[in-house]
């Protein structure tokens, strides 16, 4: 049980952290014009290789931790965060039909994510 109360929702934050990493470190390469040689530039790409796998990855282990965890009377701030992961997933489904500003709505959208996690593990650590 403590393997699916404690360690799956905190891999499943970590996953998340990996997930926004692209973000800062594209922008740490471009500023720094980072080589193929540099650790962080290495980094980066194996990061943005994995990043779709790794959000679908995150959906299933969020579904398996709303599965294993929820009570009856949840506070349901996880089920928000549930539903914004499967908004991203869904919008990026039509990014060639949105172009440009499907990626705007991604970052946003993982800006929301962030603060309906740190809501999420405030409330359930503090009850
Ligand atoms: C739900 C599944 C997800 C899918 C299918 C997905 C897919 C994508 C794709 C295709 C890109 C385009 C750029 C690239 O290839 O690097 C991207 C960028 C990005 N994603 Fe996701 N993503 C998902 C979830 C997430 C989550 C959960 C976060 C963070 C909370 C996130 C954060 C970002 C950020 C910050 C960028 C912009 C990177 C940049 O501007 O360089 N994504 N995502
Ligand atoms: C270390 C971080 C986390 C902890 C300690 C944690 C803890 C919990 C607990 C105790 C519950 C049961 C709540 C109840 O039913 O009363 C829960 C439910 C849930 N959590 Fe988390 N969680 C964490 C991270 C996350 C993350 C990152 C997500 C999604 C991105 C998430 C999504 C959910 C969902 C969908 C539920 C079920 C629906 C609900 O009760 O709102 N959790 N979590």
């Amino acid at each position: 049980m403590i393997l699916l109360n404690t360690i799956l929702p905190w891999l499943l934050t970590l996953c998340i952290v990996l997930l926004s990493l692209n973000y800062p470190l594209r922008r740490y390469c471009q500023n720094n014009r980072a080589s193929a040689g540099d650790v962080f530039y290495g980094f980066y790409k194996f990061l943005r290789k994995s990043h779709r796998l790794l959000g679908i990855l995150v959906i299933i282990l969020t579904f398996l931790h709303c599965r294993f965890s929820s009570a009856v009377s949840g506070t349901n701030m996880g089920k928000i965060c549930f539903l914004i992961l499967l908004l991203m997933f869904i919008i990026h489904l039509f990014r060639n039909r949105m172009k440009k500003k499907w990626i705007i709505i991604h970052r946003a959208l993982a800006v929301l994510l962030w603060i309906a996690i740190i809501v999420h593990i405030v409330q359930e650590i503090r009850l």
